[in-house]
Order: C-alpha cells, then sequence, then structure tokens
C-alpha cells in the first residue's frame, strides 16, 4: 500500500463512530467542524491552488499547526484561537511523524566525508544555469549523450521529511548538492551518496534554489537563498554560519517563489505574493499587494534599491457586492527569477496579472530595469486588461472577483537572454500558450510570435523553457480549460522552436496515461525544462520524466517517478507530480524532485539522483 492509499483511507477513519471518547477524539470532532466552516470550501474543491485534503492528511499535527501560525495559512486562521488550531491539525493529520522539522536522525555522511566546496568553482550556481537563464548545460565534465542515456539508472533517494512538495531545484559545487525543502530546512548533500553534510533552518518554507556567490578567485564561498515570508538570508559555505538576513517587503501575503540572482556582488530578488489566496474570502478587502525587484548588498543584506511593478500605492476604490471596500491597483507580482544583460546592464523579468481594478500597463508585461539603480527602461506588456484573483477560479465567482476579469495570463517562465546570434533577442512563453522573440534594443518589440499550446491557468508555459542559442525548446502544459485561445487543440508535450523565425522544428505531443486519477493528473510539462546539446529532460505532471532527442524530439528514456522509495536518510519516501523546479544535469549525474502538492497535484517528498554505469 503506498502512503497516498493510506491518507484515504484514513480519511474514512475520522467518519466512524468514535468507540471511546478520549480528548483526542473530542478534537478531532471539534476540528472536523471547525474543517467543514473554515477550510472545505478551499481544501475540498473550489479552489485549484490548495491542496486537496488527502494532501493536507500527510503532514504532521505540527506542520499544520505551523501553517495556521506563522505560514500561509496565517490570514485564513487568525481569526481562531490556538485549541482551535491543534483541533484542526487533530482532525486533519494522519501523519505518525511528530516533528516537522529535520532534526537529522539519520542520513549523515561519516565525519570523514570531505566537504569540496571551498576553492571549487560552482557547476549550477542559479536557477536558470547561467545569468541568461538559458536552462542549458554543456560543461565539460558532461558524459550524458543520446546513445547512452537509456543507461540512466537510479542511484540514491532523498526524503524530505514529512514533506509533500518538493520544489527546491538542486544547485551543484564540487561533489556537494545544495537544496531545500517545505520546512525551511537547507541541506548540503554528498552528490554521489546522498548523505547529509550539513543542515540549516530557515524560518519558512524554501521554495526556490539555492544560489552561489563566488569570491574574488570564483571559488564558491556563500549561499543564498530566500523563504516563504520574503526573507533572504546568506551562509558562509565553509562555516555554513548566517552571516545576515533580511525581510524585502512588509507586506503580509508577500512571498518569494521565483529564484534569487546574483551580479558583480549585488542579489536580485523577485517579490510575489499569495493574495490571489485570500481574495476568495468575501470578508477580505482585496487587493493591496504590488510586485517588486529589490536589489541588496550581497556582503551586508543592505538594500540597494526596490522598485515595484506599480507605481502608486493601492487605495479604497468602492465596495464589493457584499459591502467590502476594494483596493486597487494591485498585483503584478514577480514569479519569475531575473535574468541578466550584463553589456546592457539591465535586468529582465515577466510579471503576473493584476489583482483587481484599476489595471496597470505593467501586468502580464516583460519589463526591463537598469541595473544600477532599478529604474524601468522599458516595459513590453504581452496581455493588457487582466484583473483576476482567486474569486475568478470558478462560476459563480465570488464577490472579490473584479467585474470583468482577465484570463490569469502569467509570466511564471524568466526571459532568456540569446546574445550568440546575429542579434541579441529576449525567448518569452507566457502561461496562454504564446512565445515571443523580443528585442532587447528596441524596447522590447516583437521579433516573432507563435501560438504554441492553448494555455492554461498553469501553463501553456508555465515554469521555464530552455534554449541552446539555435532552438527553443518549449514545455507546454494544457491541462485544463482556459477563456483564451479555445478554439485551438491542447499541445501537452514540448515543442522545438527556431529561435529566428520561431518556426516549429519538431512537436512532441504526449498521450494522457493517467487513467482514473483522484489527483490532478496529466502529460503536460508545468516544470522547468533542461537541454543538453544531444538530450532534453522533462517531467510531467503524471510524474513522468523523459529524456528526448534534441534534434527530432524522439523519446530516448523515461522513468516515472511515482512510487515508493527506500531514501538513503531513512524518511519515508514517495513520488508524486512533477511540477515548478526543473531537472539537473551534470557529469554522468542527473537529478529531479518529485511531489506537488498544491493545484490538486499529487503528493510527494523526493528527490532523485540518477546516474550512468
Ligand atoms: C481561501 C482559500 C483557503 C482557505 C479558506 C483555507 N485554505 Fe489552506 N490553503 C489554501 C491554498 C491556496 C494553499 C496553498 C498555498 C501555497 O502553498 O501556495 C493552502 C495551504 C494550506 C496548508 C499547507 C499545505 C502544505 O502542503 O504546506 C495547510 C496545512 C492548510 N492550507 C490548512 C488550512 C486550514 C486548516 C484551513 C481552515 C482554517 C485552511 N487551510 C483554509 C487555500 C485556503
Amino acid at each position: 500500500m503506498t502512503y497516498k492509499m493510506l491518507g484515504i483511507l484514513l480519511i474514512g477513519f475520522y467518519f466512524l463512530p468514535a468507540c471511546t471518547e478520549n480528548e483526542e477524539e473530542i478534537a478531532k470532532r471539534a476540528g472536523a467542524e471547525l474543517y467543514q466552516a473554515n477550510c472545505a470550501a478551499c481544501h475540498s474543491g473550489s479552489i485549484s491552488e490548495a491542496p486537496k485534503l488527502v494532501s493536507l492528511k500527510l503532514l504532521s499535527k505540527e506542520a499544520i499547526v505551523a501553517t495556521l501560525r506563522t505560514g500561509v495559512m496565517r490570514n485564513q486562521a487568525d481569526r481562531l484561537s490556538k485549541e482551535q488550531h491543534e483541533q484542526l491539525a487533530a482532525f486533519i493529520s494522519a501523519s505518525d511523524e511528530t516533528e516537522i522539522r529535520n532534526d537529522v536522525v539519520a542520513g549523515k555522511c561519516a565525519e570523514e566525508s570531505s566537504i569540496e566546496t571551498a576553492d571549487v568553482t560552482p557547476i549550477i550556481s542559479n536557477w536558470g544555469m547561467g545569468l541568461q537563464n538559458k536552462r542549458y548545460y554543456d560543461g565539460d565534465d558532461l558524459q550524458i549523450t543520446a546513445e547512452n542515456v537509456p543507461q540512466l539508472k537510479l542511484s540514491w533517494t532523498f526524503a524530505f521529511p514529512n514533506a509533500t512538495r518538493a520544489r527546491a531545484q538542486p544547485t551543484i559545487v564540487g561533489n556537494t548538492l545544495y537544496t531545500a525543502s517545505q520546512h525551511g530546512t537547507i541541506y548540503a548533500l554528498d552528490r554521489k551518496t546522498g548523505c547529509i553534510r550539513w543542515t540549516f533552518q530557515a524560518d519558512a518554507e524554501v521554495r526556490s534554489a539555492l544560489v552561489v556567490g563566488t569570491n574574488e578567485n570564483g571559488a564558491a564561498s556563500r549561499l543564498y537563498f530566500s523563504d516563504f515570508a520574503a526573507t533572504v538570508y546568506a551562509l558562509d559555505l565553509k562555516t555554513t554560519e548566517l552571516l545576515w538576513k533580511r525581510k524585502v517587503e512588509d507586506h503580509h501575503m508577500a512571498t518569494i517563489t521565483g529564484t534569487l540572482n546574483i551580479f558583480e556582488n549585488r542579489l536580485y530578488v523577485p517579490v510575489s505574493s499569495l493574495e490571489i489566496i485570500s481574495a476568495f474570502d468575501e470578508n477580505y478587502e482585496c487587493c493591496t499587494f504590488r510586485g517588486s525587484m529589490v536589489s541588496l548588498n550581497a556582503d551586508t543584506g543592505e538594500q540597494i534599491w526596490k522598485t515595484y511593478t506599480i507605481a502608486e500605492e493601492a487605495k479604497p476604490n468602492g465596495k464589493t457586492s457584499v459591502g467590502t471596500t476594494r483596493f486597487g491597483p494591485s498585483g503584478a507580482p514577480i514569479w519569475t527569477t531575473p535574468t541578466i544583460d550584463t553589456k546592457r546592464r539591465v535586468l529582465y523579468f515577466g510579471t503576473g496579472e493584476n489583482y483587481t481594478r484599476p489595471v496597470s500597463k505593467t501586468s502580464d508585461a516583460i519589463m526591463a530595469m537598469n541595473l544600477e539603480d532599478g529604474k524601468i527602461v522599458w516595459t513590453q506588456q504581452m496581455y493588457a486588461d487582466d484583473a483576476w484573483n482567486g474569486a475568478c477560479v470558478y462560476p459563480p465567482y465570488g464577490p472579490n472577483c473584479p467585474e470583468y476579469h482577465g484570463p490569469d495570463a502569467d509570466f511564471g517562465a524568466p526571459p532568456i537572454l540569446i546574445t550568440s546570434g546575429e542579434k541579441d533577442i529576449l525567448l518569452v512563453g507566457q502561461k496562454s500558450g504564446d512565445v515571443y522573440a523580443l528585442d532587447p534594443d528596441n524596447k522590447g518589440e516583437i521579433i516573432w510570435h507563435e501560438l504554441v499550446g492553448r494555455g492554461a491557468i498553469m501553463g501553456g508555459v508555465h515554469w521555464g523553457m530552455a534554449s541552446d542559442g539555435k532552438t527553443l525548446y518549449v514545455p507546454i502544459n494544457d491541462q485544463n480549460d482556459y477563456t483564451l485561445h479555445k478554439e485551438q487543440p491542447i499541445q501537452p508535450g514540448v515543442h522545438a522552436l527556431n529561435i529566428v523565425d520561431g518556426k516549429r522544428i519538431w512537436s512532441t505531443i504526449e498521450e494522457n496515461r493517467c487513467g482514473e486519477s483522484e489527483w490532478e493528473c496529466g502529460p503536460g510539462i508545468s516544470a522547468a525544462i533542461t537541454a543538453t546539446p544531444a538530450v532534453l529532460f522533462a517531467g510531467a505532471l503524471d510524474g513522468m520524466l523523459k529524456a528526448y532527442d534534441t534534434k527530432t524530439g524522439k523519446e530516448l528514456w523515461s522513468y516515472d517517478t511515482d512510487r515508493d522509495y527506500d531514501a538513503v536518510n531513512g524518511a519515508k519516501a514517495f513520488g508524486g507530480t512533477i511540477d515548478s523546479d526543473g531537472p539537473v544535469v551534470v557529469g554522468n549525474q542527473l537529478f529531479i524532485t518529485s511531489g506537488y502538492a498544491k493545484f490538486g497535484e499529487q503528493p510527494g517528498n523526493v528527490l532523485l539522483a540518477f546516474e550512468l554505469p
């Protein structure tokens, strides 16, 4: 029996009549009522971002209480007492684990295992595998080819204890792999065996990749990362000590999802928010968050500049049908890691939709900001008039949904900067399935446009495309109904376009392999993908990881990550949906995370390492 099935059985359990009336059962019963009244509207149905109750059940009581008091649900639970938080946790949790976090009990490296990080040049030091976000790896150490890729074998599995998502893409320095968990634990793992060298505890979930800072010799010296509560951290790699930490945004729903980037000793931090979820509550005064890019001094964490995507602060703006005050303009969060153009000394990123009206010209846009002072150099809006929030998911729309709402055509994938051709271009892919080449010398003017997928709230293009400088590889999810491009066929899979004119070179459309599934399942690719010269790696919502021939799109190898594992650190290990972060390839190894309890997708908690023999 899988852990997932156990979860389902246990739900059934709670509705059986209680035989003995002990404190635990009284708490569970009170919790069940509280759940129906305060939580079920989102978690047992109508908001796609919310993990299903079966997923919540995999969390420990401590993890649930922490989520309600200081985590993502603090807004939803602040009307409830501490005792009620405990009652909810008693009802929801079906996990027998007691620790929220990993007090490392098993899987530690032997004392003598050398920490090869100091004086070593980082191999994969950020999310986009370079400042241009090409997600392309052709390092000298690369051994994986189209011929030998079928020989890849699972070499070790690491389980994030008590987690239902695994989404911090690995970062590689020498023989060490850095990653992070849903409960905010930073792990330094031996990349050959998966044993734990050291851990560090952040205050909240870390969803993005860790970024390596280097010293004057180009050797790895620091680790930078951000947590769910919009705080950025700097660690010394040698001592593993905290050098500084800084909160970059005070809005109560602010978060950091896109990985920060570093250039010339400055950090660039993209700020997004979960206020679209709060909007589901008709009493919530929606909305006041504005996206921003923040530049910090990498030595001290001091802010150098901060530029909002929307210049003015949100103001009261009428009442909803139930008398709640509306606020606007709001939104235009930044979900993407910034792309750094060292020649023009600007950075580029994509923005999300407006949450409310009035709309701004900077939503669903590609923006260029000056590295020095954060001044906006240009904005190219790719979809105008897109006011959308969590009250607009399914009809009948909630009172906080704007009267005319847009399609939610965010950018989740960063722009790719290509500087190897005759002319520099920016390649961008949108959740609507639209893909563009933009001119960085001409205010982002459109050079070509190609509609690659039908688009969906989870993409179209969701988290990241890849390019070798000649071909653009576009992952398409096309999972659910979407108001834009309704007439188009769905095209889940991978597509290769010529970057000169956008013409298709090949398209590999994947068939549904899910059968009857209780999860949001499909063959679509929402997670970022990664290219090497000969092989392209991509993971799908149904947990299938595939290798494709970059020349033809032919499938070369596949591995179904949706299964249970024996993890090196002894914790329960199970795979599920692959979403958000993408594969990492180095030497003769391939790394991928599996499990993503969000949007009704299948939970899981593993980092998988494959290796050529
Ligand atoms: C307005 C809709 C909404 C309501 C009401 C709501 N939630 Fe949530 N909840 C969400 C969404 C959306 C997420 C996912 C947030 C994210 O991770 O981005 C979430 C996440 C969570 C998580 C974290 C899951 C994880 O995998 O880390 C827990 C636990 C949770 N909710 C419990 C509750 C409880 C208990 C209640 C009732 C008091 C509640 N929620 C009410 C929408 C809601």
